[in-house]
């Protein structure tokens, strides 16, 4: 497996830890692939009791790779970035997110997907889609109106307004805010691990019963929003902002 995904196993916790620095931790196909493998493989694994993403404490992620939306945008939902999308949505187990510095596009949305987010203060979010000529993605277009009001998500989504992890944790977006990075991974990883003295089959059912409401219309949102995305790679709109930022230097 690729080193831009590290895992590491301590006890009932697996980690996985985006690692493309040189790239802040930008998303690639592969690297979508081993996430939703590493997922899957968890869920069903019983001697893992929760799962742990985070990046570096410089940095999250900086979202999908752009050059990759280029190169080899996805066709379908039957690609790589949607299996990640689908397996972090489908899995029992908790998933826990430990974020710092920037956290954009997907780096944000996957977020809302994670059970508990502990973050720094200062991270920085961003959902851009809209200035990138796409559109919003992984159930954001349905989450966030519920969750924020139609007036707040409409400044995070439809200018692409950045915030900070301060209000994340503020607006419901992150469990809470730390005073940096280690702390908000220490904190993370503190509470992943007491996943461990917790009746496994208890939480299984509990984060099952919090998430089937919604179950079928989150799939349908991911779907829709999906198709639409796919197309929207093909614009001239988003052509032209994603070879802008590329060629930006
Ligand atoms: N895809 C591909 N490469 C990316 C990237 C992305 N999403 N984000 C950053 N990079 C690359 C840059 O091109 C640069 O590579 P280079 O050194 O070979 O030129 C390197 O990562 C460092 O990025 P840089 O912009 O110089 O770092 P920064 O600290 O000034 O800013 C970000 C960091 C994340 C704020 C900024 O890179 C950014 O806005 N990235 C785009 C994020 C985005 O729009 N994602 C949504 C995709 S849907």
């Amino acid at each position: 497996m690729t080193n831009a995904i590290q895992f590491e196993r301590e006890r009932g916790l697996l980690t996985l830890r985006l690692n493309r620095p040189d790239k802040k931790n930008a998303l690639t196909r592969a690297m979508y692939s081993h996430l939703a493998e590493a997922l899957k493989q968890a869920d069903i694994d019983p001697q893992i009791n929760a799962v742990l993403i985070t990046g570096s404490a410089e940095c999250f992620t900086a979202g999908n790779d752009i050059a990759d939306f280029l190169e080899q945008p996805p066709t379908s939902l039957d690609s790589p970035v949607f299996h990640f999308m689908l397996s972090l949505l489908e899995c029992r187990k908790p998933v826990i997110a430990a974020v710092a510095g920037a956290a954009v596009g997907i780096g944000t949305t996957m977020l809302l997907h994670c059970d508990l987010v502990y973050i720094s203060a200062d991270a920085r979010l961003r959902m851009p889609f809209v200035n990138l000529g796409l559109c919003p993605e992984f159930g954001s277009s349905l989450i966030l109106p519920r969750l924020l009001g139609q007036a707040k998500a409409a400044q995070l989504l439809l200018l692409g307004e950045g915030f900070s992890g301060e209000q994340a944790a503020a607006w419901g977006i992150a469990t809470q805010a730390l005073d940096s990075g280690e702390a908000a991974l220490a904190k993370a990883r503190e509470m992943a691990l007491r996943f461990e003295s917790l009746p496994p089959e208890a939480v299984r059912i509990s984060k099952q019963l919090m998430k089937a409401p919604d179950r079928e219309l989150m799939r349908k949102a991911i779907e829709e929003e999906g198709e639409l995305f796919t197309q929207r790679l093909r614009s001239p709109e988003a052509i032209a902002a994603l070879t802008g930022f590329i060629n930006r230097k």
